[in-house]
């Protein structure tokens, strides 16, 4: 996806923009994603990955309105539930006590044992699963040209040739995620899959986004709770396990009892890309420009690299350096 929006920002600016994809459009770690929009919650207050996220989350409603599409934006809150034995920290400055009443009464379906939690009003939630197809659309009618089934087999600062020996000129943007250190041709940059495994649960509503010590559960628009996620080294071993699904409804279950009733819907998993210091690579690598390692907020931060990477590849506009590929 965030191939999509990096070619909507570039094809928005006049350039033309050829997408090679190799398999199916934003199929890897954005439809995987449970759509959470919290940079409060994410970043633990850490810089600069809670400015850039509470910065790309501004964006979001403009950005989606340009969309022309519905993909489910909804200001829902975050409750950062604290139960005994949990940390009772504040994850963030922005973030607000609320009492054993006070949350219940906020979020009824809590456990019992829930002592109070954090209230971060401004966080966010979208279905992932619809923004997908409306940036792709949304890139294709500002003239940006797919090309679905192309693998790279090599990189350079003047184009990319394929597999078929094609050659296509230009200037080279990798958008390759978990992905990104197998491209041939692009210097290897310490970008890894991390593994995360998700289950979609019906018929139980929750109002906020939900995040425990073990997981976190994420309500739909259409009335689903979407519990996650485990945070797997595996490589790019696929699939769902039964320890991690187990996991995932454990934690679920745990922090909303009446989530055991649910109606089990499904599970998947998808690889973030992640990086040694949990940091996003944007920038130029040997002249290849790269935006990847997004970990945890590839959807979060969609809007704001896809501004930045356009504003560089296009007008020359300096990248934030403490992003830069550089740094490995
Ligand atoms: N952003 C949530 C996750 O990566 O699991």
């Amino acid at each position: 996806m965030l191939g999509c929006a990096v070619a909507l920002e570039i094809a928005r600016r006049g350039m033309p923009v050829e997408v090679l994809e190799r398999a199916i459009v934003g199929a890897e770690a954005s439809s995987a994603a449970a759509g959470i929009l919290a940079p409060r919650m994410e970043a633990h207050g850490r810089e600069p990955l809670r400015s850039i996220g509470v910065e790309s989350l501004a964006l979001y409603p403009e950005w989606v309105a340009g969309l022309g599409a519905d993909v489910g934006l909804t200001r829902t809150g975050l409750l950062k539930v604290v139960r005994p034995g949990d940390a009772p920290d504040a994850p963030d400055v922005e973030a607000r006590w609320l009492d054993a009443d006070a949350v219940r009464f906020v979020e009824p379906g809590l456990a019992p044992d829930v002592l109070g939690a954090w209230l971060l009003e401004n966080e966010a939630t979208l279905d992932p699963r619809k923004l997908v197809p409306a940036v792709h659309a949304a890139a294709q009618a500002a003239g940006a040209r797919f090309r679905v089934g192309e693998e790279v087999a090599s990189a350079d600062p003047g184009g990319v040739t394929l597999v078929n020996g094609e050659r296509v000129e230009g200037r080279v943007v990798v958008c390759a995620g978990a992905w990104t250190a197998k491209v041939p041709g692009l210097r290897p940059l310490p970008v890894r899959p991390v593994r995360g495994q998700l289950v979609a649960l019906s018929g139980e509503r929750i109002r906020h986004v939900l995040f425990g010590a073990g997981g976190y559960l994420v309500p739909r628009a259409d009335g689903r709770v979407i519990a996650g996620a485990t945070v797997e080294e595996v490589g790019f071993s696929r699939g769902v396990t039964a320890g991690g699904v187990r996991a995932v409804l454990q934690t679920a279950v745990s922090m909303v009892p009446d989530l055991a009733s649910a109606n089990f819907e499904g599970a998947w998993s998808g690889f973030r890309p992640g990086t040694p210091d949990n940091l996003p690579v944007l920038g130029d690598v040997g002249g290849i420009w790269v935006a990847s390692g997004h970990y945890r907020n590839g959807i979060l931060l969609a809007p704001l690299t896809a501004k930045w990477m356009a504003a560089a590849v296009v007008d020359g506009a300096r990248l934030p350096p403490v992003f830069s590929p550089a740094r490995f």
